[in-house]
């Protein structure tokens, strides 16, 4: 199929309109097949749960093409396992199983004309989503669900590319102990947006959070988990219950291991360890690995020496490693390529 016609270098993290999604309905206490639809709109009830008590939760996930030019998908069975997980907290029925992994293989073969080439720097960003669609007014779960899952081209997901960011510890809360930090839920998000756009408007790439009990542990930044490399070259990124389990975490600490070698450490991360660091980044289906140059601590610089002109050189062997696999230069682990053509 010819590709289309988009400046695929020069995208950025945004929605452009694809060709197909796929759409299943939950009704009567169970889901429908579901299948493919070119129709992007969505009618719903002006008392849908998803509108009047944010009862949704959604994923994100990657299309690849390899340098042998095929296209695969990276994982997609974690995106299912994590999609399950936060639809049992949000009173959300669960997908029957294979639903989520098989609907993946449809809409990006669907779209596959969407797919960026090889090269490119450009992804296809695959959107998985699950909200109540029937009427509540009284505070419960809705009766009815709608899954849906559509797919969208995208390039750098921080403005001007890979370059070392400049983030701020918040000061406001995004996760509250054995509250929804650890699930994709769609409140997660609302709640951060006052939040990223003050940082924004304050110069700063993103927030990062501290733990909400004692404020004195590092949890991740708003859209991404953050990972340090310590001057002896470990890999350290935070161990708590209350940030997502990131995949692309879960999968840097295997590669920094089995692939490179490395040390690495889960564990609470006191903010006054900062400083000790050479690298930082951000890691995430979105954020790929972002260099962090500077962590700003309300008007004190702490200066990540490795990482704050470019991409720290561990990060960067992470990073290489990662896309490599990704991209089909790098043989992968058993399972965490799914090729779809
Ligand atoms: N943390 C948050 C808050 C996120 O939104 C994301 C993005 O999905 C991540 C971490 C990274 O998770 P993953 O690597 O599974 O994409
Ligand atoms: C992702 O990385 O897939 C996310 O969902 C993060 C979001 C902030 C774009």
């Amino acid at each position: 199929m010819t590709k289309q016609n988009i400046d695929w270098a020069n995208l950025g993290f945004g929605y452009i309109k694809t060709r197909s999604r796929f759409v299943a309905n939950y009704k009567n206490g169970a889901w429908d097949k579901g299948g493919l639809t070119e129709d992007s709109n969505i009618t719903i009830s002006e008392c849908a749960g998803v509108l009047q008590y944010a009862q949704t939760c959604f994923e994100g996930l990657k299309a690849y093409t390899t340098e042998d030019g095929h296209i695969v998908t990276f994982r997609p069975d974690l995106n299912a396992e994590r999609i399950h997980d936060s639809a049992v907290k949000l009173r959300i029925p669960v997908l029957p199983e294979g639903m989520f992994v098989d609907a993946v293989k449809q809409v990006v073969e669907a779209n596959e004309d969407f797919v960026p080439p090889y090269g490119s720097g450009a992804t296809l960003y695959i959107r998985p989503y699950m909200f109540g669609s029937s009427p509540v007014i009284g505070v419960k779960p809705a009766e009815e669900y709608q899954f849906r899952m559509f797919v969208t081209p995208v390039g750098p997901y921080f403005k001007g590319g890979v370059r070392p960011l400049n983030i701020r510890l918040s000061d406001l809360d995004r996760a509250a102990p054995k509250g929804t930090g650890n699930i994709k839920a769609g409140l997660n998000y609302a709640m951060s947006l006052y939040n990223i756009v003050e940082a924004h408007d304050l110069g700063f790439d993103e927030n990062l959070y501290l733990d909400a009990a004692t404020k004195t542990k590092i949890e991740e930044t708003g859209g991404a988990n953050i990972i340090f490399i310590t001057k002896d070259g470990t890999v350290v990124t935070p161990k708590s219950d209350t940030i997502l389990p990131s995949i692309t975490r879960r999968s840097l600490l295997y590669v920094a291991e089995k692939y490179l070698g490395l040390k690495t450490e889960e564990r609470e991360i006191h903010k006054d360890e900062l400083s000790d660091f050479a690298e930082c980044g951000l890691c995430g289906t979105a954020a790929v690995i972002s260099p962090v140059g500077i962590i700003n601590d309300h008007g004190k610089e702490i200066v990540f020496p490795d990482s704050n002109k470019e991409m720290g050189p561990i990060t960067k062997k992470l990073y290489d490693t990662l896309t490599g696999i990704q991209m089909g230069r790098i043989e992968a682990p058993e399972g965490w390529i799914m090729r779809i053509k």
